[in-house]
């Protein structure tokens, strides 16, 4: 088997990627160990920014997030039991962030592809990657039992955190930067209706809550627990009596139905270049961001934009140029996300080893930020999405 170039995993950045080099004419070959039900039902967060929006118009696969999105001019910071609202939209010349499950996305991008019947391998499992430092490097991987070889000029690695492709890397060749966060989150969908139009950040002594939603009738709630928490602990009755102190007495907090829970764990991690030969990292496979500031998805949706125009001016002029640019490019956009992502989570959870003046600094920067100007615009540029550097 051959192709140009062989994408690992079928998450968002392997998706986009196969369908900004198909719009090209450039061939591509996806491969992704699970099968479709499993990456279609696996939950993740859900706020895109314009950018990704835009990226998912510009690729015809717009329709259904135009339709169902929830469009997002603003969103709550709620500390010392009052909420301050940011404009979003208002503070960054009209932009605004899209509430649309990753799983939705996942679903448009992949039928789209199935339907213009372009090679997608579901339970294809790569094992291997050969031939790095070669013009032709190539994916072993397993399908039905059987091992097989895609030949190809390059490697997307779309595989996620724990994929083969970064630790195909040489060690020495990698700088791993990384912090772990003594907590993580407990997430919850609801059949229920979301307790404000606008997501509700909450800073509260008990620990950090967020009230976020799916649809006008489904709501996705979060609550910060111990890194290693067992879900077993957390009866959804125990959930619902903690997400309701937490958010104090605002409006009632609507209950319905939990259909899901799981508990995620918060990381940092940047592995630096993002490239080592034929192949390129893109999304969570190089970089991890806390879910706190939303930048997940948004980030991997960055890197592959960048990828696609480099490898489509390789294949148009047969020139490096920009494909030797690709890393440090990525990496820009990516130590800001990183920032902006650890400042969230530091101003928002509660730090079990903070000395009573450093919880003092915590609420006196909420206080600050939600007060000035200057505070609520940093934020919401940002949160929105700050502009593309282009290559
Ligand atoms: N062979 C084939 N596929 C693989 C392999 C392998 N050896 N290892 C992992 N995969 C697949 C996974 O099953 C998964 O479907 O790669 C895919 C990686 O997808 P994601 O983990 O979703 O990563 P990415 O596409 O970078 O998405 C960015 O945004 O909201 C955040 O973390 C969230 O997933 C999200 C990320
Ligand atoms: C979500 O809707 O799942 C969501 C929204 C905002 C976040 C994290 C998750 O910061």
């Amino acid at each position: 088997m051959r192709t140009q170039v062989g994408i690992v995993g079928a998450g968002p950045a392997g998706l986009l990627l196969a369908h900004l080099l198909d719009r090209a004419g450039v061939d591509c070959v996806v491969l992704e160990s699970r099968s479709r039900e499993y990456c279609e039902e696996r939950q993740r967060a859900g706020l895109l920014e314009q950018g990704t929006v835009d990226l998912l118009n510009d690729l015809g696969v717009g329709a259904r997030l135009a339709r169902e999105g929830l469009v997002h001019h603003g969103l709550a910071l709620r500390f010392e039991g009052v909420s301050h609202r940011i404009p979003l939209s208002e503070l960054t010349g009209g932009k605004s962030v899209v509430i649309y499950g990753q799983t939705e996305v996942v679903k448009d991008l992949i039928a789209a592809r199935l339907a213009a019947g372009r090679d997608f391998r579901f339970e294809a499992e790569a094992v291997a990657l050969e031939g790095l430092d070669t013009a032709t490097p190539a994916i072993r991987f397993r399908e039905h039992g059987r091992e097989q070889t895609l030949t190809c000029d390059f490697v997307a690695g779309c595989d996620g955190f724990h994929g083969i492709c970064r630790p195909a890397i040489p060690e020495a060749k990698l700088t791993i930067y990384d912090r772990d966060y003594p907590f993580g989150w407990i997430g919850i969908l609801s059949d229920s209706p979301p307790v404000s139009d606008e997501l509700i950040y909450v800073n509260h002594d008990r620990g950090f809550a967020l009230f976020t939603m799916r649809t006008p009738h489904v709501s996705r709630l979060y609550l910060q627990c111990e890194a290693d928490e067992d879900i077993a602990n957390w009866p959804d009755e125990r959930i619902w009596d903690e997400l309701r102190r937490r958010l104090g007495d605002a409006p009632e907090l609507p209950q319905g139905a939990v259909t899901q829970k799981n508990v995620t764990p918060m990381r940092s991690f940047v592995a630096a270049p993002m490239r080592h030969g034929a192949l390129f990292l893109a999304g969570d496979a190089a970089h991890i961001v806390p879910p706190t500031g939303v930048k997940g998805l948004n980030l991997a949706a960055a890197d592959v934009r960048v990828l696609a125009r480099a490898l489509i001016a390789f294949y148009a002029e047969r020139s490096p140029r920009l494909l030797d640019r690709y890393s440090d490019v990525c990496l820009k956009r990516v130590w800001k996300a990183q920032r902006f992502s650890w400042w969230m989570t530091s101003m928002l959870h509660r730090f079990d080893n903070h000395t009573p003046f450093e919880r003092r600094m915590q609420l006196a920067e909420l206080d600050y930020i939600t007060g000035s100007r200057a505070g609520m615009t940093t934020l919401a540029e940002n949160y929105v999405g700050l502009p593309f550097e282009d290559l």
